[in-house]
């Protein structure tokens, strides 16, 4: 048995991206794995938040993450705020980490570009991540592909951290799909979909009505060949969608191009969007029945508690191996 981590802001409603991206993995890895799922709201504040609706995508994420499958029973849920081992190792974790290694990050050039006021928090977002992970001698984190960087660097302060001071923290292994790691924009596909996507065509998001979702893949950016191909580079736009029908539908790219290759784009696109719609509409049945239930706090709370008592194990070993605290003198 394998411990899993993994982690999703409460930065807006979810998409498509990721619910096929990680979700839907996790709740495939639970069955025979030790998991921890965690509502990482610390990471939510790296950028500006209004108050009422980070507490709402907080309670909303927890219960889609309960609607799409993920059982109290045999996973760890919990809100990272939570449980404040994490700020605490993250703090641990951003004084053995060098500023030119976080500069060099993806996500924080991509999010700090342009902008007048960046918050030190976008900065330092990846030792907090480090410190998700690391709490809970993690094994295995599934995520999508734009967060192989933030692990790379997580295995890399393990390591430092373990050759320093004392061998405490796992050194995690990535889990990246084979398809659907990267789900992207159903406008400008050749750019990752996502929760902050001004184009509100671009995104699926996973509490769309069902017309919506129907409407928008309708008009999703294809090409004029008419023929429905994967080749990511030449049409980024139609083996988008195929990547969204195959794992929507459990079926293989090469046997949806074998059924669809001369049908023409309406027929596939009507029938890429049945298989999105059969997939969301029953994790959003649940979800209204989960989102304002007591059943809900009752496993966040549950959740926090075993949480909190097994990162504070991890974080008491790494303080004494830095040196934290006192000698108490005996009496
Ligand atoms: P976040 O909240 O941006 O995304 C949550 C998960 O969804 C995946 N994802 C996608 N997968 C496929 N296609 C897409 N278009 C797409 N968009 C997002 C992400 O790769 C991710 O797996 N830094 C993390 C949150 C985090 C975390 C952690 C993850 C904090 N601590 C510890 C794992 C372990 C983030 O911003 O994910």
């Amino acid at each position: 048995m394998k411990t899993i981590f993994s982690g999703i802001q409460p930065s807006g409603t979810l998409t498509l991206g990721n619910y096929l991206g990680a979700m839907k993995h996790f709740v495939e890895l639970q069955e025979d794995n030790n998991c921890y799922f965690c509502i990482v709201d610390e990471h939510a504040i790296t950028v500006p938040q209004d108050r009422l609706k980070l507490k709402n995508n907080i309670r909303s994420l927890a219960a889609l993450y309960l609607a799409s499958g993920i059982d109290s029973d045999k996973s760890t849920l919990f809100i990272q705020s939570e449980v404040s081992a994490h700020t605490q190792l993250g703090w641990i974790l951003q004084s053995i980490s060098y500023i030119g290694e976080l500069e060099r990050m993806t996500q924080f050039k991509d999010k700090s570009t342009g902008k007048d006021a960046v918050s030190a928090g976008l900065l330092t977002y990846p030792p907090l991540m480090a410190a998700d992970i690391l709490l809970y001698k993690t094994d295995i984190v599934p995520v999508g592909e734009d967060q192989k960087q933030h692990l790379e660097l997580t295995r890399n302060l393990a390591q430092r951290f373990n050759n320093k001071y004392n061998d405490i923290f796992t050194v995690p292994e990535v889990s990246i799909p084979k398809v659907g790691a990267r789900i992207m924009s159903l406008q400008e596909p050749t750019k990752k979909m996502s929760k902050s996507d001004d184009n509100q065509k671009a995104s699926i998001f996973m509490l769309d009505d069902m017309k919506q979702v129907e409407k928008k893949i309708k008009s999703a950016v294809t090409d004029s060949e008419g023929i429905v191909k994967f080749d990511k580079e030449n049409k980024p736009g139609v083996s988008n969608l195929l990547s969204i029908f195959s794992i929507c539908s459990g079926r293989s790219i090469e046997d949806l191009e074998a059924q669809y290759q001369n049908a023409g784009y309406g027929e596939f696109k009507q029938a890429t969007a049945n298989s999105v719609i059969d997939t969301l509409q029953p994790i959003q049945d649940r979800y209204y029945e989960l989102i304002d239930s007591e059943e809900l706090d009752n496993i966040l709370d549950k959740g926090a508690e075993k949480a909190n008592y097994d990162a504070s194990k991890i974080l008491a070993k790494a303080k004494k191996a830095m040196g934290l605290g006192r000698v108490k003198k005996k009496k």
